[in-house]
């Protein structure tokens, strides 16, 4: 089981600060924020884990410090961390910090902010983490097979006082693909996969389980941090008789409110923090089922309430998080800026033709010849598939830029930006309700959506589709902030 050290209960106990994680188990946090950084150590291996319960066999993945997902990495604003990845895997990876506003050197994109970590080397991450929130890590080379194999962790970047609630739960969602063996099957990269909607699996775990019902108490407060960390798998969870509030998305404070249809929905590499107080009566279950993927709901867990009633009602405690003072772009003076998304199947053809504002289509290759060689998808006309990338568009560091995207596919893509938060200003040209700040925006089919942000991160930040099969097939570009 995973038990979750808090800093307070490391306090509690007397370990001292400076604490150096060992290749195994939980790293907690410390309260310092300035003086020597701590030293954390990850390792990507390959391990067998426990993803399936008995009768089923551990499967071979490969992961951080021989666990699934990786250690729960907890920091505090400002803290400064040197993060030490040695490589354990056959191949090159690196190790971003997603979400997390660090300065380029040390994002961890191959070859654009720092060379591949070759097999048996080691890189050193310095950095403190600017804000508070819920985030995650992982590789990003090859992502599609290194996530999908299940290098992942998470990373809880704490406010130094949070809101009160009783318990905190963190769940890392992800999904795979396992034969009856629960192995995972080897067909990473397959051309349907890439020009559909990515490799969506058919197993779901919380935290590298498929889950066993998670017991709460009547009338308790949790805080449940959600992260999507699959490869492709968009998940929209109904809590049933529960009624969460949205505190924060992508890690960033937002107004409370409940999930719009009822439905919280989270594309990959997305995060939702909730406030849940758990409703109902002693010895009954409550089942939070994922209704993205009409016609198949998937039961992914049950609550199972127990014990006495913890309070008659819910607590009046505050639960707004304090905000963490992101730069407010300037819409009236913001820089405009266009992007097309194209490509994928549809009705069994590539998409290649090109909307409105997406420049010219080079000569488009016969559809065949595209897909050997793994294009499928384009930003503004343009599909990645080398390392060698001309950015996108460059924008002036210091100013406030509106981009407006436009989905001209047939499928989801949640689209994130490296090195910023953006706020969600408008879909299909209506306001958003909260304006909410987010690093991975999901766009529905033919959706447009404007974002804003100020360029204060100097560098060349990637951005891509987080359908990790999608980024493999040319989705993904280079945004220069200069
Ligand atoms: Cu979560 Cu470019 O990454
Ligand atoms: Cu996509």
């Amino acid at each position: 089981e995973r038990a979750m050290l808090t800093r307070r209960t490391v306090l509690g106990t007397g370990l001292a600060a400076g604490l150096a994680a060992p290749f195994a188990g939980i790293v907690a946090g410390h309260a310092a924020t300035s003086g020597p950084a701590r030293t954390i150590r990850i390792r990507p291996a390959p391990a067998d884990v426990r993803l399936v319960p008995e009768p089923y066999g551990l499967t071979p993945t490969w992961c951080f410090n021989g666990a699934v997902p990786g250690p729960e990495l907890r920091l505090l604003p400002g803290e400064p961390v040197r993060i030490e990845v040695e490589n354990g895997l056959a191949e090159a990876t690196t190790v971003h910090w997603h979400g997390l506003r660090v300065p380029n050197a040390m994002d961890g994109v191959p070859h654009l902010t720092q060379p591949p970590i070759e097999p048996g080397e080691r890189f050193v991450y310095e950095f403190a983490a600017p804000d508070a929130g819920t985030y995650w890590y992982h590789p990003h080379m090859r992502s599609h097979e290194q996530v999908g194999r299940g290098l992942a962790g998470p990373l809880i970047v704490e406010e130094p006082s949070p809101p009160r609630v009783d318990r905190e739960l963190v769940w890392m969602l992800d999904d795979w693909r396992l034969t009856q063996a629960a192995r995972i099957t080897d067909d990473f990269g397959s051309p349907r996969d890439l020009s559909h909607n990515g490799r969506v699996g058919n197993t779901v775990t919380i935290n590298g389980r498929v889950p066993d019902a998670v017991p709460v108490r009547p009338g308790e407060r949790l805080r449940l941090r959600l992260i999507n960390g699959a490869n492709a798998r968009i998940f929209a969870l109904d809590f049933g008789d529960q009624r969460p509030l949205v505190i924060a998305l992508d890690g960033q404070p937002v107004t409370p409110h409940e999930p719009p249809d009822g439905l919280v929905t989270l594309g990959p590499a997305m995060r939702a923090d909730l406030i849940l107080d758990i409703a109902g009566t002693a010895g009954t279950r409550s089942a939070v089922i994922d209704r993205f993927y009409r016609g198949s709901d998937y039961r992914l867990v049950d609550l199972a309430l127990d014990g006495e009633p913890l309070r008659a009602g819910p607590p009046d405690w505050p639960i707004a998080l304090p905000s963490n003072g992101l730069p407010e772009p300037d819409v009236k003076t913001a820089t405009r800026h266009d992007v097309v998304f194209n490509g994928g199947m549809m009705g069994g053809m590539v998409m290649q033709q090109m909307g409105a504002g997406g420049g010219t289509m080079p000569e488009p290759p016969a559809m065949r010849d595209m897909m050997m060689a793994g294009r499928m998808w384009f930003i503004n006309g343009v599909a990645a598939t080398g390392h060698l990338m001309e950015p996108v568009m460059t924008l002036e560091r210091g100013r406030s830029h509106v981009i407006a995207m436009t989905n001209a596919t047939a499928w989801h893509h949640p689209i994130h930006l490296h090195g910023h938060s953006f706020r969600v200003l408008s879909r299909n040209g209506e306001p958003t309700r909260h304006r909410e700040w987010q690093d991975t925006v999901l766009m529905a089919p033919r959706e447009r959506v404007e974002i804003a942000f100020v360029a204060d991160n100097p560098g060349d930040w990637m951005f891509h589709c987080h359908i990790l099969e999608h980024q493999a097939a040319g989705m993904m570009g280079v945004i220069r902030v200069a």
